[in-house]
């Protein structure tokens, strides 16, 4: 990394830093075509681009990241795709722990988890339990069948079936499974597409979004550095009038 970089990257870490930053990583397919390569090829190099992410993440010292690693819609992909990734999260699992725990990483699952098997939802579990400690330099969520839609009508069903007549927006977020994480101030999406997705409906309502043609296998620190200088230019109004007099 260059002199000017680091120094570029230090005003950064020093700034208005998003506290949570939630990421569509989107593209993998795209990118491994564009390379003649079958779309199972880019999503292992997708894996590569989250931990470079992690990185520059627990770097900032941004104290809290949500993946999109794979939605509700996903499975109407065809069942050689949808096995590979599965294949890879499972993988990932085995492989990745030492390295989440000595970068101080908490990692948790969230999402629909009861739709994969037995076996992947224990190395999620004890993925969870391995990587939990009382000061996480980074906690990172990997949203998996999860849908944002789905989120909603769950929660729905729960409150009503824990005799919940009433709900604030307050109690309603309880109800979620983000419940205790605060709301993303930045979202990324990668690959160009300009659109949400079914993700984090709820949790979006005013989410600063930045977009890039990149795919996600290319995506690293430079690129997440982009998005967090993107957002400490921003002026956030939550609705409320700017500070010019009335
Ligand atoms: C994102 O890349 C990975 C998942 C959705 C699991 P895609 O597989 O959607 O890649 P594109 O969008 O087709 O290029
Ligand atoms: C969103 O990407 C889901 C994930 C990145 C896991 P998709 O590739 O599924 O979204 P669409 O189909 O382009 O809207
Ligand atoms: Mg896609």
């Amino acid at each position: 990394m260059r002199l000017w970089e680091n120094i570029e990257r230090r005003k950064l870490r020093n700034g208005r830093k998003p506290a949570h930053v939630a990421i569509i990583m989107d593209g993998n397919g795209t990118w491994a075509r564009r390379r003649g390569l079958p779309r199972g090829a880019g999503h292992a190099r997708g894996a590569d681009a989250l931990r470079r992410t992690l990185t520059e993440a627990a770097y900032l010292g941004i104290p809290c990241l949500t993946v999109f690693a794979f939605s509700t819609e996903n499975w109407k992909r065809p069942p050689d795709e949808v096995e590979h990734l599965l294949g890879l999260f499972k993988e990932s699992l085995q492989k990745e722990i030492p390295e989440l725990c000595k970068n101080k990483i908490a990692v948790r699952f969230l999402g629909g988890l009861e739709k994969f098997s037995p076996e992947l939802r224990e190395l999620m579990r004890s993925a969870e339990a391995e990587t939990k400690q009382e000061r996480p330099a980074l906690a990172l969520n990997v949203l998996l069948n999860y849908g944002g839609r789905d989120e909603l009508v769950r929660a729905v069903n729960k409150a009503l079936n824990s005799g919940v007549r009433t709900v604030t927006e307050e109690t309603f977020a309880k109800y979620l499974c983000t419940a205790g994480l605060p709301d993303p101030d930045l979202l990324i999406r990668t690959s160009g597409q300009l659109r949400i997705s079914n993700f984090l409906l709820w949790q979006c309502a005013y989410t600063e979004f930045w977009f890039t043609p990149k795919c996600w296998p290319d995506f690293d620190g430079r690129l997440f550095r982009q998005a967090v200088r993107s957002y400490q230019k921003r002026r956030r109004r939550l609705g409320g009038a700017q500070d010019e007099k009335f």
